[in-house]
């Protein structure tokens, strides 16, 4: 199994936040050609789920549970975000990216970025609280994606039509486990 090391993510800089907001929208049209180099990997992810604080992160949680697992499909494999490692952990060597994908236009992007929460880790909530308390914190995630690609070049789109149960086994995920959205990240042809 090959992880990858990340540079340190570039915590500084970028457009002012409402010229981000002004270019902030949904791209379907990726360039096959154009890889992410792993700087700018290292940035997106830090800004999707990263440490911003000793212990808390770029995205709020419900009671800061921090439930998610924000898994990365390349090319080269399936990798888990280890933020505090700043290190994608590989899970498998399989190219997964059209395994999560009902539209097309996926193959053409390198990344996808696969938001997972372990509902394990929400205590207190009746079933339909810990439904909301996931979605809403993926929802964030996503948010966080889209402003970073808006601010640096990149496409983006969220994506809830997704094959997740097929998805879930091919990443061996455990039963407690949900996938809630993939977010598909590369450049466009534009
Ligand atoms: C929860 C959610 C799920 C979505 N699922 C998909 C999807 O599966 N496939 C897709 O192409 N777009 C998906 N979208 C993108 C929306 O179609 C898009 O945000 C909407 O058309 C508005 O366009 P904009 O993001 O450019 O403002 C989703 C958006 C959200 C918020």
């Amino acid at each position: 199994m090959n992880n990858i090391v990340l540079p340190a993510p570039v915590r500084t800089g970028g457009m002012p936040i409402m010229d981000a907001f002004s270019k902030r929208a949904t791209q379907r049209n990726y360039d096959p050609t154009k890889e992410i180099d792993l700087q700018t990997l290292s940035n997106l992810l830090w800004s999707a789920w990263g440490f911003n604080r000793a212990d808390r992160r770029t995205a709020p949680t419900s009671h800061n549970r921090q439930e998610v697992d924000l898994y990365v499909s390349l090319r080269s494999g399936t990798y888990l975000y280890d933020a505090a490692a700043n290190t994608l952990v590989m899970i498998n060597g399989d190219d997964l990216r059209m395994a999560s994908a009902m539209q097309d236009y996926v193959a053409d992007a390198p990344v996808n970025l696969i938001i997972v929460s372990d509902t394990t880790k929400i205590i207190g909530k009746t079933p339909q609280g810990v439904t909301e308390a996931i979605y809403a914190n993926a929802g964030f995630i996503s948010e966080n994606i889209y402003m970073f690609c808006a601010a640096f070049g990149l496409g983006s789109v969220t994506r809830a039509l997704v094959p997740k149960e097929e998805l879930a086994k091919k990443m061996n995920l455990r039963s407690s486990q949900v996938i809630t959205l993939v977010h598909t990240v590369g450049y466009t042809l534009d």
